[in-house]
């Protein structure tokens, strides 16, 4: 299969393309590739010709979007709808990421295809909106709520993932603030990766939620990591409130992975199983 994936070098990206490694797979990376230039990625997906375009472009530091409302639209909306346009002209399948956060929080159990969104914040206003072109212009698409990715490149647009992070300060020997508070699904990307490979083969389109399984606060998931280390770490719980980030988060964005389960793909491993995987590969423990 012809695969092009935007972001190649970004955290799922990078699992993508290691995953994918059976496949013609055409790495696109920024700023060559800008998916907030239509004409350029015009030109350039019509050369290339691929069947399915994978894209993980997106501007996620959730707190920097709440002041520039426009860079995130850019990215995680515009050039959504353009990708969608590009997808029916060219007859591509699209593959597309949205988040966690476009939930409230409220529900208070894990989150299906089919609960109503209702964003908190402008990132997660600007990735619905991308979702609503996707589903708005396509039939065929895979758009896929995941939350929480951990994987080897870490995330190129944060500078750091929360596993990468959290070992970082620790090793600065500060005492570590963590939310613990807000419940999420600590995700691989390597396994993300996995299923999308699979699920790319099939034609069950749509929205799917797609994360490991279980659901730990921020602040659990930070224990797991120096607990699996066998490392002592000084770290401190708060609540959301007194941590005092910018952007709005829900409070429970756990999500059920109810579509894929349904059409049979393979189930995610437990957070903590994945976790420990990710160390290990990453060498932080023995293999
Ligand atoms: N990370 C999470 O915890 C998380 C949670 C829920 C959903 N998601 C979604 O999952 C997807 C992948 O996340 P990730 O962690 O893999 O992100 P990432 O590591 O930041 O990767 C994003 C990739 O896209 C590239 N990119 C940025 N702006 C671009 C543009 N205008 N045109 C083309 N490429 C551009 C980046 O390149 P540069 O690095 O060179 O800028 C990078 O290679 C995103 O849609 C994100 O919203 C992520």
């Amino acid at each position: 299969m012809r695969i092009a994936v935007i972001g190649a070098d970004g955290q799922l990206g990078t699992d993508l393309v290691r995953t994918l490694d059976k496949d013609d797979v055409i790495s696109l990376f920024f700023p060559e590739f800008d998916v907030t230039e239509p004409l350029k990625m015009r030109t350039a997906l019509e050369g290339l010709k691929p069947e399915v375009v994978i894209n993980t472009a997106a501007f996620h530091r959730v707190d920097e979007c709440e002041d520039d409302t426009e860079a995130s639209f850019r990215v995680n909306a515009i050039a959504v709808r353009d990708l969608a346009r590009l997808a029916r002209e060219l007859d591509f399948v699209l593959v597309h990421f949205s988040t966690d956060y476009v939930f409230d929080g409220r529900k208070r159990s894990p989150y299906t295809e089919d609960d109503p969104p209702n964003p908190l914040n402008v990132y997660a206003v600007s990735k619905l909106a991308g979702e609503f072109f996707v589903r708005s212009l396509l039939d065929r698409y895979f758009l896929i709520r995941t939350c929480g990715l951990f994987g080897e490149a870490s995330s190129r647009e944060k500078g750091y993932n929360f596993v990468d992070r959290m070992i970082a300060l620790n090793r600065e020997g500060k005492i570590v603030r963590v939310v613990d508070d807000q419940w999420v699904t600590p995700t691989a990307s390597a396994e993300l990766a996995e299923r999308i490979s699979d699920l790319i083969r099939t034609e069950h389109y749509g929205l799917f939620h797609l994360t490991c399984e279980g659901e730990c606060t921020w602040f659990r998931f930070a224990q797991e990591i120096f607990a699996l280390m066998g490392k002592k770490a000084r770290l401190e719980p708060v609540d959301s409130k007194s941590f005092g980030a910018k952007a709005r988060r829900p409070l429970y964005s756990v999500l059920e992975n109810k579509r894929a389960k349904e059409i049979g793909l393979k189930d995610f491993s437990a957070w903590d199983k994945a976790l420990d995987v990710y160390l290990r590969e990453k060498g932080i423990l023995p293999q």
